[in-house]
């Protein structure tokens, strides 16, 4: 077994801003004519990035204190068109949630690109229903840049081949700013904060079934207070240390817990993992509670296709706990895992090898046997001895913060090329993790 080092009694924390409530607070904020207030805002890269996109097109913004913003729209109808391109970063979000809105706003033309990472993430999945409802986007072999030209959309019906809240919300808020009806229906669930944010302002879905629904117009947008919960994806990194503790525990305050987003919770409890959850409410729309972590014993245990949308961006740091589970861990049905910021299937199976950990490859995910056993114990004892490894992370932020909750929690020298990613997500992780360490 890989020791396990870390003690922590009872250590207190936050995190910064959901990501995605952050994202469409900006988007909801630009739909709605006057000011919004928000709170939380995540003051990272990624959702900073979807903010100056639309300060270009006419949102003002003034910062009242730190992640405490007022947005004031001059209304979807006034919005100029930007005269330089719009710039998304790292941020798949970000793009493809902004490409259906301009999409749907008529007389708005617009570049949106991003950086080397985002240049390469598949377009199609959004570039092909926008287009079957009348919309004007091309991006060279269906990659950004994407070229949009904004007009009046059609109606549409939409059964989407993944269950994908990006693809879900890009077409939701192309038929909001067009002021037209959109079907849509998913396999599985994926993360439902769009529909949230939209009924919380007023409006109105009919559902068919949990994961079937129809919007229609007229729609209301009425500026409001936005209060962002801390991230789960980024608490997850902290709840698996917590899990990890060889004595002690962690609490994770004001954490969002919206059901389609907590797989993280579902997993590792599953897998044997301790998790109080405290002070449960309601904040616009969306549950959010504190979240005490205890030093557990894991074992193996299998995830379900169902909940991999609800865990997706939280895969790579379950992994480290799996490498702790009796009886190993496997993650199949995630080929989607294999468009994120990086592929994060040959970004953990490459890493891991690196280590001396046996790890089976899959088109849609990998299978680790449990380290320390006969089926995995090749090279364990060299890196356990202090060789260590360094860390490639693909410019990729989650993996970075993985394997540096791996190198806290057990005290092996991982060395990650870069770290600047993490910016992206979550500013201030490398020193909240320095914490545990003192
Ligand atoms: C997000 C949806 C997910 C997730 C991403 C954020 C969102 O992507 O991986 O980090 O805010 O809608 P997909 O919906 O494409 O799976």
């Amino acid at each position: 077994m890989i020791p396990r080092i870390l003690k922590s009694s009872g250590r207190e924390i936050t995190v910064p801003g959901d990501k995605s409530l952050s994202h469409r607070s900006v988007l909801f904020s630009v739909l709605s004519k006057g000011k919004s207030h928000v709170s939380g805002f995540l003051e990272a890269e990624d959702p900073l990035n979807t903010m100056k996109a639309f300060t270009l097109l006419g949102l003002g913004v003034e910062k009242i204190s730190k992640g405490e913003y007022v947005f004031t729209s001059p209304g979807k109808n006034a919005l100029q068109s930007p005269k330089s391109e719009l710039d998304f970063g790292n941020a798949g979000t970000g793009i493809r949630l902004s490409a259906g809105l301009l999409c749907g706003l008529s007389g708005i033309n617009a570049k949106l690109t991003g950086d080397h990472s985002l240049q390469k993430r598949p377009m199609s999945r959004i570039i092909k229903p926008l287009i079957s409802m009348g919309a004007s986007i091309s991006g060279k072999e269906d990659k950004a840049p994407l070229e949009i030209q904004g007009k009046k959309l059609s109606d549409f019906s939409y059964k989407s081949p993944i269950a994908s809240a990006q693809v879900k919300s890009c077409l939701m808020l192309a038929a909001m700013a067009s002021e037209t009806s959109l079907e849509y229906e998913e396999d599985i669930l994926s993360r439902d904060h769009t529909e949230n944010m939209f009924r919380f302002l007023g409006n109105k879905l009919t559902f068919y079934s949990p994961v079937h629904f129809k919007m229609e117009p007229p729609y209301t947008f009425e500026a409001k207070e936005f209060k962002v919960p801390g991230d789960i994806s980024s608490a997850a990194f902290f709840l698996v240390l917590g899990v990890l503790l060889k004595e002690g525990s962690v609490l994770v305050k004001n954490v969002g817990l919206n059901p389609s987003r907590v797989g993280i919770l579902r997993a590792l409890e599953a897998m044997g993992g301790k998790i109080i959850v405290h002070n449960q409410r309601i904040e616009c729309g969306e549950p959010v509670g504190d979240l005490e972590a205890v030093s557990s014993n894991l074992r193996f245990s299998e995830i379900p296709e169902e909940w991999i949308p609800s865990l997706i961006d939280e895969i790579p740091i379950l992994t480290i706990a799996g490498l702790f589970a009796k009886g190993g861990f496997a993650i199949r049905h995630a080929e989607e895992l294999r468009a994120k910021e990086s592929d994060r299937i040959i970004a953990m199976v490459e890493n891991l090898r690196n280590l001396g950990i046996l790890v089976h490859e899959y088109k849609d995910g990998y299978e680790i046997p449990e380290i320390g056993s006969s089926a995995n114990s090749s090279e364990l004892s060299a890196w356990l001895s202090g060789k260590g490894a360094n860390i490639s992370t693909k410019m990729d932020h989650r993996i970075a913060m993985s394997f540096m909750v791996l190198r806290a929690v057990s005290g092996i020298p991982l060395t990650p090329d870069e770290t600047s990613w993490i910016e992206t997500s979550f500013p201030g992780f490398e020193s909240l993790l320095e914490g545990f360490l003192k």
